[in-house]
């Protein structure tokens, strides 16, 4: 299910350093990702995934070109205005899931929505159902420490949501996570896929084009390869085995 335009880029590019030293991170990309569509980016290591990410999300400016949310510009925007479109708009999932260790799973969860200013008690049944549908109510009043990796990062992809964001961006989301977990990440983002959820997820996982719409390779910063996937009406998740 994908609709109108949601994040777009012209030129996006992201440059480090200069003469002998300049690094194109992202070089002159034009990406246009449709709203509900799930869009998985792949590339070896140190082709710019993680900064075009950034870009895309307004956690980093690019050194040239335009982005867009939802029809905003936002690469030219105010560090006040960044912060707070960060915070309303976009989700965002880390491969070390960077939770709060001396809060609990629930506590995590609802954190956000308190600071943009939410009443204690819609915050806290916001949270509580966020938790249930990355099926963690039962683990809500857990600490970090106390929950396994994936039960971690489901609770980072819980909080992610909390804002209803516009879109959901995750950095190598199962980096960090063994087999079984990683399935349950990406059923997780099936779900979301299915209920019309942006999702950019970067990634070395194959597995993740189960869950995706459409697979950008990127290589030295350019894109090399975008591709429409047939996997996105091939239904659930399977873990190889039949
Ligand atoms: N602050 C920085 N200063 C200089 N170069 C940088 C900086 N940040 C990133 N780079 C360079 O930009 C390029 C892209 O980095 P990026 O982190 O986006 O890669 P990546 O595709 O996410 O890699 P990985 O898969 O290892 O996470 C790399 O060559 C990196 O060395
Ligand atoms: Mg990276």
């Amino acid at each position: 299910m994908t609709g109108s335009t949601l994040l777009a880029a012209r030129g996006l590019t992201r440059r480090y350093g200069r003469g002998s030293g300049l690094v194109r991170a992202v070089d002159e990309v034009d990406l246009s990702v449709p709203a509900g569509q799930t869009l998985a980016v792949m590339g070896p290591s140190g082709c710019g995934k993680s900064t075009l990410l950034h870009l895309l999300g307004g956690l980093q400016r690019p050194t040239g070109g335009k982005v867009w949310l939802a029809g905003r510009r936002i690469d030219m925007m105010s560090e006040r205005a960044l912060a707070r479109l960060r915070r309303d708009s976009v989700g965002f999932v880390f491969q070390s899931f960077h939770l709060m260790d001396e809060l609990t799973a629930v506590e995590n969860v609802e954190l956000s929505a308190l600071l943009a200013g939410q009443s204690p008690r819609r915050a806290r049944q916001r949270a509580m159902h966020l938790l249930d549908r990355v099926g963690l109510v039962d683990r809500a009043d857990h600490l970090p420490s106390a929950l396994s990796g994936g039960q971690r990062q489901r609770v980072a992809i819980a909080r992610a949501l909390s804002n209803q964001p516009l879109v959901v961006l995750a950095d190598e989301p199962t980096g960090n996570l063994d087999s079984a977990a990683t399935l349950e990440v990406l059923r997780l983002f099936d779900d979301l896929r299915t209920a019309g959820q942006t999702l950019v997820v970067v990634t070395h996982d194959t597995r993740i084009a189960a869950v995706a719409d459409r697979m950008i390779t990127m290589r030295d910063g350019v894109f090399v390869d975008d591709s429409r996937l047939a996997s996105a009406a091939t239904g659930p998740v399977h873990d190889g085995r039949r």
